[in-house]
């Protein structure tokens, strides 16, 4: 729990700083933005349940030199499911049942597929595999993962499914309803 704690303190940090912005610049250019995106190492998804759901959990994000790591701790699953785990196109998870955050994240107009396809959605990122306790963790590294530049993950949204996703139906892999959502931020 510290540690999550650790996580989640500097986020609060940021929404503070980002509500009392009168005396400063509220409009930024997406460059200033993104200059100030690149000070930051770390990004973060903080998870929480749509409605009628109790899946709630976290995945960071961070620089390797082959690509992006997506470390994701994930609970209140069934045990032993497999559950669709994706970036979606909007940081948008007000609705009831996430599906403000829209489709998949594909910004090069590419068909639905496994992480590991060479033909898939930036936003696809495969299966979340819970263990018998209902939790599931991951940690690998994604080379089509970007912070910066019109491919930029940050601001999106990191979606859990209640289905597994086949890796292969169009245009989302048939992983059911949205059973967890959250936006992709600054984390440290
Ligand atoms: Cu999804
Ligand atoms: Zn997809």
């Amino acid at each position: 729990m510290s540690n999550l704690k650790a996580i989640l303190y500097p986020i609060a940090l940021a929404s503070a700083v980002a509500a009392c912005s009168q005396d400063t610049e509220v409009v930024q250019t997406e460059a200033a933005v993104e200059s100030q995106a690149a000070a930051f190492s770390e990004f973060v998804a903080v998870l929480h349940p749509t409605d009628g759901n109790d899946v709630d959990g976290f995945v960071l994000f961070s620089n390797t030199d082959e690509g992006v790591r997506v470390a994701a701790q994930i609970r209140g699953l069934a045990p032993m499911s497999s559950h669709g785990f994706h970036i979606h196109e909007f940081g948008d998870c007000q609705a009831a049942d996430a599906s403000s955050a829209g489709g998949h994240f594909n910004p090069a107009g590419m068909p639905h597929g496994a992480p590991e396809s060479e033909q898939r959605h930036d936003g696809d990122l495969g299966n979340l595999i819970a263990n018998d306790a209902g939790v599931a963790q991951s940690n690998m590294v994604d080379s089509e993962l970007s912070f910066s530049g019109p491919d930029s993950i940050l601001g999106r949204a990191v979606v859990i499914h209640a289905g597994a996703d086949d890796l292969e139906s169009q245009p989302s892999g048939a992983a059911g309803p949205r059973v967890a959502c959250g936006v992709i931020g600054v984390g440290s």
